[in-house]
């Protein structure tokens, strides 16, 4: 029989610096909503002082009635807890935990039942809700903690755990955030992927039981799953349509995600570090901190529920994110290993006569002893090549500076080649199996970040560049392998302890980082995109998304990417990999941050007077592509072409994006793709830009048409085999 209770309402929103406890030892419900500008969660006690996730959604007009919403479903609690803010196990639940815990006694039983909840409200958009519960049998405690950012409709979830037992308590599984979500079934949009393959789509209906997103490679976790993921609600969601949870884990190393349909058809999302191998030992005292999830929610599709993440991203997270970003010339694909001081010479005034702000030295340019001239040797030993840097990397900054360019350099200060100085000299700093062959990734192997002397050393690699060149000016942090054989010297007992400690000796040292050089530009890079996530980009300003950069592949690529990463932090770099004619890979790049990876020198005079003209209209469209709102307006995955467009926040410029994605015959847009994000009250020019020399625009002059109507009806670019990429810019007309 359901029992009633006198019902106790608390309002989530307080004004500036208020702070609110609650607690009672009397069977009073507590209701907490939890609400952004357009969306609410809802926490509420039952009888015996479980907190449940009553409500995830839109917000309701009447926040009183709240407390109304669990009332309306016949649901039970014989068959465990069904709906638990924080499922712990052992006990009365029986469903998936986000907590196994093993007590110091021994005994593997876990409750956890509500104390109290303080809200602080951190300024007129942030406020942190703290809930803390307690195992009534032990002494043990779990505090929740929602972070919402009110006007971007953003939440961050995790958890402290902590106990003040006689004795270490064992973390067996230790989520993040449970939701709980209800809905007339539930689509899974998730990602996988390999190397060159990042961010491969699939949507699927959620069956009951547990489907799992994880990855278990210790670094670089997402290339083969990454930790972002979208839950549509009632039926799949559109770009502008339904009902959509957009979620990642703000983790760089291995997660879990666990989508439960359960009994009653609710779907549980239990997102956390992998527990895989990570059993967790817990002094009395002591505080583990989980990773947050960062989630949120749309109505409205998946269009809107990315820009909300994508303002999020900028305003709060990543480096600079409302800032600025440096256009550049790498060296990668241009010369692999094989370059000398002569060859960076020419570079350099390459980038000068390009017309970007910096010149990038990627790989190659270390070790001695053992050279790095191809990936077998020479990571760890981070020192100047003596033949092919006879010089120095300072005097490689100075020639830059001569030239009127920047210079930035390549890093992976993570891993070491067993071929390098450091591994000799340090044996124990790697992460292998004493007693196990060593196996390579990419010919190489992590250091043990958990062991603080590495955190030391890794730091120095950085700090020693900045100290010797203050004014380098960016650096591209790259990680290309998978922890095999995990195993620290340092930790000893705690073996399962260091797939995590690895992660937060990585944090360490960005924060030290960060603490010294806080706005020098860091590019996340993992052998493309195999380490993107929040948790790191926190210390990143931007990351590179794939080391394929065939043009059309990263059509596919970037466009899913930007569900959960605004085009600010997509590092695009125009190569000679694929097909397509200077132009179109030029465009493509320019949905997000422009970088060049090719022989300058080596272009016709059409090629560079076309690069010319793209790098002006680049300058001044770059602060609507950064700073403005993305709209998807044509998938690649549907449609003969892909148009993507970005406006300005004040609807006054757009620039729209044209690609041809099939190359059959007759392909193209026959019909005009509608505009979005405009004002339908504005009147707006439409212009052809970065037309390649000789070529006509197919728009006619001078076009002047209204938002009403280039959203109503649209606009056509007249994509085709003979124009592949069109670029439209759209100018408010005062
Ligand atoms: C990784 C990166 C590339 C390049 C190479 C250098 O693969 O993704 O961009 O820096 O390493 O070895």
């Amino acid at each position: 029989m359901r029992k009633t209770f006198r019902n106790y309402w608390v309002p989530f929103c307080l004004t500036a610096g208020a702070v609110l406890t609650t607690g009672s030892s009397f069977a009073q419900q507590v209701t907490i909503p939890v609400e952004t500008q357009h969306n609410a969660l809802v926490l509420q006690t039952d009888a015996e002082k479980n907190l449940k996730m009553v409500y995830f959604g839109a917000k309701l007009g009447n926040t009183k009635e709240y407390e109304s919403i669990q009332k309306m479903y016949n649901q039970s609690d014989d068959s465990g807890i069904l709906n638990s803010a924080y499922t712990p196990s052992g006990s009365a639940n029986l469903a998936e935990p986000a907590i196994t815990v093993t007590h110091a006694d021994g005994n593997k039983s876990l409750s956890l039942a509500y104390v109290s909840h303080v809200v602080t409200k951190v300024d007129d958009d942030i406020s942190l809700l703290t809930v803390t519960l307690k195992d009534p049998a032990y002494d043990f405690e779990v505090k929740l903690f929602y972070k919402t950012y009110f006007k971007e409709d953003v939440t961050e979830q995790w958890s402290v755990i902590k106990h003040g037992e006689k004795g270490i308590v064992t973390l067996n599984k230790f989520a993040s955030a449970n939701l709980n979500l209800k809905g007339a079934g539930f689509w899974l949009k998730q990602y996988h992927g390999n190397w060159a393959l990042e961010m491969q789509p699939e949507e699927a209906k959620l069956t009951h039981g547990i489907k799992t997103i994880d990855s278990k490679l210790g670094t670089r976790a997402n290339l083969y799953e990454p930790s972002m993921f979208m839950v549509s609600m009632d039926k799949p969601a559109t770009e502008d349509e339904g009902k959509v949870l957009l979620g990642a884990l703000e983790w760089s190393g291995n997660f879990k995600i666990d989508l439960e349909l359960d009994v009653a058809n609710n779907l549980r999302v239990i997102a956390g570090i992998n527990n895989a191998a990570s059993e967790y030992h817990l002094k009395p005292g002591e505080e583990f901190t989980t990773p947050a999830l960062v989630y949120t929610y749309s109505d409205q599709g998946k269009g809107d529920a990315s820009r909300k993440l994508q303002n999020w991203a900028r305003k709060y997270k990543i480096v600079d994110g409302e800032g600025t970003r440096l256009t550049l010339l790498n060296n990668w694909e241009a010369t692999g290993f094989d370059f000398n001081e002569a060859k960076l010479a020419e570079l350099l005034k390459d980038t000068k006569k390009l017309g970007v702000d910096m010149f990038l030295l990627d790989d190659g340019w270390f070790g001695n002893k053992y050279p790095r001239n191809d990936d077998h040797a020479g990571l760890g030993d981070w020192q100047e090549n003596k033949q092919k840097l006879p010089n120095g990397i300072s005097s490689l900054v100075k020639e830059a500076q001569a030239n009127g360019v920047k210079f930035g350099i390549w890093i992976e200060p993570e891993m070491v080649n067993p071929k390098s100085e450091l591994y000799t000299k340090h044996p124990d700093w790697v992460i292998k199996q004493p007693n196990r062959p060593e196996k390579y990734f990419r010919n190489q192997l992590e250091l043990d970040l958990a062991n603080p002397k590495v955190q030391d050393f890794v730091f120095g690699v950085v700090d020693d560049l900045f100290t010797k060149n203050p004014d380098l000016a960016y650096i591209k942090w790259d990680c290309n392998a998978v922890i095999y054989n995990a195993y620290s010297a340092y930790l000893k007992k705690d073996q399962s302890h260091l797939y995590i400690d690895y992660v937060r000796g990585l944090y360490k040292v960005l924060e030290r980082v960060r603490a010294k050089y806080p706005k020098v530009p860091l590019m996340l890079c993992s052998g493309g995109g195999g380490r993107v996530d929040y948790g790191a980009l926190k210390y990143f300003t931007e990351f590179w998304p794939s080391d394929n950069t065939d043009p059309l592949e990263r059509i596919f690529i970037q466009w899913e990417y930007s569900y959960f990463y605004p085009a600010i932090t997509s590092s695009n770099h125009v190569t000679d990999w694929g097909k397509q004619p200077l132009k179109f890979r030029t465009e493509v790049a320019m949905m997000g941050k422009l970088g060049f990876d090719i022989v300058i020198s080596k272009l016709s005079a059409d090629d560079q007077a076309y690069l010319h003209e793209a790098l002006k209209n680049y300058n001044s469209l770059k602060d609507v592509i950064w700073h403005g709102n993305q709209y998807r307006l044509q998938s690649p995955w549907d449609n003969d072409a892909a148009s993507i467009m970005y406006v300005s926040e004040a609807k006054s410029t757009g620039v729209v994006f044209n690609y041809l994605v099939n190359n059959r015959y007759g392909t193209g847009t026959h019909v005009p793709v509608r505009l979005k994000g405009l004002d339908p009250n504005k009147k707006y020019q439409v212009k052809e830009i970065n037309l390649y020399p000789g070529a006509k625009s197919s728009l006619e002059n001078n076009l002047t048409l209204t938002g009403d109507f280039l959203m109503t009806v649209g606009v056509n670019p007249h994509v085709n085999s003979n124009r592949t990429s069109v670029v439209l810019q759209i100018d408010e007309v005062k």
